[in-house]
């Protein structure tokens, strides 16, 4: 018998920096500062990615581009490869993200592209924890609580029935 599933999800959306927590407010910042390093010559659409790990660390990560065009990656990515790189047993909790181009930062907040979205989820999946996702943009901030929201019917380990270390 056909049935008709519907997955919806909730995000909150706030229209001044102040409604935010301090936290978010400081987690924004640096994907702010950070995203005025982003390599990005080609798009010049520079985007910078704030991770708060479970010890309180805050890291930051930028788009990099390239000219063989494949090759450049997304802020978000690049901030989880430090994560994993560097801090090996300090699980991600939260994540912001921003973005600007030559005019500024942008007015609407910007969400992660599906390839970010299926790393961010892995760290989700691995770690057993979710990560709130904090989307920044001049006009207002959406925050959802975990990437889960983002990326509805993922494929991950359990699909592979793979047991994670
Ligand atoms: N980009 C990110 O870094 N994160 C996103 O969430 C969206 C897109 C980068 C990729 C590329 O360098 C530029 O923005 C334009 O797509």
């Amino acid at each position: 018998m056909q049935r008709t599933i519907t997955i919806s999800f909730s995000y909150q959306e706030f229209e001044t920096p102040e409604e935010l927590t301090p936290d978010d407010r400081e987690l924004i910042s640096v994907a702010r500062e950070s995203a005025v390093n982003a390599y990005a010559p080609y798009s010049k659409f520079r985007v910078g990615s704030a991770l708060r790990l479970e010890s309180g660390i805050v890291i930051s990560g930028t788009n990099v581009e390239n000219a063989a065009f494949p090759s450049g990656i997304c802020a978000e990515r690049n901030v989880i490869s430090n994560a994993v790189s560097n801090h090996h047993n300090d699980k991600p909790v939260a994540m912001a993200i921003a973005a600007m181009t030559d005019d500024g930062f942008c007015d609407d907040p910007v969400t992660p592209c599906g390839n970010c979205r299926q790393v961010i989820a892995e760290e989700e999946s691995r770690n057993g924890n979710q990560i709130k996702i904090i989307l920044s943009g001049n006009k207002r901030t959406l925050i959802t609580d975990s990437i889960s929201n983002l990326l509805p019917l993922q494929f991950n380990s359990k699909s592979l029935k793979v047991n994670l270390p």
